[in-house]
């Protein structure tokens, strides 16, 4: 028989972070002892409430049976009793929430519902690889891909002139993959002012909006507006829970629309144990200050964080202690994919800038999703061998 792959799919590269694993497994199958910084899984476990709470859950037989592809209303609720306490944004539960499995299928979905072939979509350059991808190509759209500027804290240049005021939607997101980077609050309102003067959909990836130190406090797209703009959210990265794939998108009323009709047709939704135990841990929330359970993973990842930016300063890199996300970004000098495949061979596994777009050739990511022996360990290989 023969049949080829449809055009669009030929297109896009394998998925980073898939082709990674492929590489690390033959490494482990050589017998290669690996220390994973590669993807941005933590190696925390789930906080041991939320995990008693699939397990009250998943006894339940009202529970074994096909959840709603939007989410069950009890868990949107959950997500806007959240954006209520933690970003003072009011959310109708029923029409301004949608329930999806991981932030990833719906950063990708809501491409689908709303951007037509050809259309243009502006992704940054340096980003993760589903906007342009996943969203973009699979659509039969174009990706627009605008340089994060490292001068200007990787926001783009002169924001928003540099912008294609003809493109259908933007992806924006900080805490920043890979580069660490936070935006400031006149930043935001700069990019959203442009979108909504140039009727583009606003698609704001704020997954890490948890993970941040220093006293940092990441805001909402929503805080400066709802038209015209839907911010994605996960409980991954926030409470150690990738592994359950459970996010959320919140947003103006059309937008999450769209995204439920899409979604209506792809996917029967997240299982509802695992709704109740995403909402359990949304509920932790009082107000705007992270829980306790938040709070400990925070003061795990900063140790690391730490350590590393001093491990790898030592080492002679410049590197700056990100203010949100777990991930170090730093120039190696050359080229991303020879000092990640040199790393491999230590059995280190970090990421090429260069899985992110054209802008981050040159570049390094390092999550720092190991315990600190592992890390102390991993420098020490980097040490003898740079
Ligand atoms: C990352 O490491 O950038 C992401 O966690 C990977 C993913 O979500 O696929």
């Amino acid at each position: 028989m023969n049949f080829e792959f449809a055009t669009r799919v030929k297109k896009i590269p394998p998925y980073l972070f898939a082709e990674m694993e492929d590489r690390v497994s033959i490494k482990k199958a050589q017998g290669v002892d690996i220390i994973e910084l590669g993807i941005g899984d933590p190696d925390l476990p789930t906080p041991a409430p939320i995990v008693e709470e699939v397990r009250k859950h998943v006894l339940d037989p009202e529970n074994h049976n096909y959840p709603t592809s939007a989410g069950e209303l009890e868990t949107r609720q959950a997500v806007a009793d959240y954006y209520k306490k933690r970003f003072g944004v009011e959310v109708d539960p029923k029409g301004e929430v949608c329930i999806l499995l991981g932030s990833k299928e719906g950063l990708a979905n809501i491409a689908r519902a709303f951007v037509n072939p050809g259309e243009k979509v502006i992704v940054p350059d340096p980003s993760y690889p589903v906007y342009a991808q996943g969203a973009t190509t699979l659509c039969d759209a174009v990706s627009v891909r605008v340089p994060l500027q490292p001068k200007r804290n990787f926001w783009f240049e002169d924001s928003p002139a540099v912008l294609d005021r003809t493109a259908r939607m933007i992806y924006v997101n900080y805490p920043n993959n890979p580069t660490g980077a936070v935006a400031s609050k006149e930043y935001l309102i700069g990019l959203y002012t442009w979108c909504q003067q140039t009727d583009t959909i606003m698609v704001y990836d704020n997954a890490y909006s948890e993970l941040t130190f220093d006293g940092y406090v990441a805001p909402s797209i929503l805080e400066y507006g709802k038209e015209g703009a839907i911010e994605f959210g996960s409980v991954s990265k926030t409470f150690n829970m990738t592994g359950y794939r459970i996010g959320y998108a919140v947003g103006d009323s059309k937008l999450i629309t769209g995204l439920k009709k899409v979604k209506s047709q792809v996917d029967s939704g997240a299982p509802k144990f695992l709704q109740k135990a995403a909402a359990f841990a949304l509920s932790q929330y009082t107000g705007r200050d992270k829980p306790r359970m938040v709070q400990d993973n925070i003061r795990v990842f900063q140790e690391r964080r730490d350590l590393l930016v001093k491990g790898l300063r030592d080492l002679g890199f410049k590197v700056d202690p990100p203010k949100g996300t777990f991930y170090l970004w730093f120039q190696v000098g050359g080229s991303s994919m020879a000092f990640a495949e040199k790393m491999l061979n230590l059995g280190v596994v970090v990421t090429p800038g260069i899985g992110f777009g054209q802008a981050g050739e040159g570049y390094i990511r390092i999550a720092a999703t190991q315990p600190t022996a592992r890390i102390e360990e991993a420098l020490e290989r980097m040490r003898r061998a740079l």
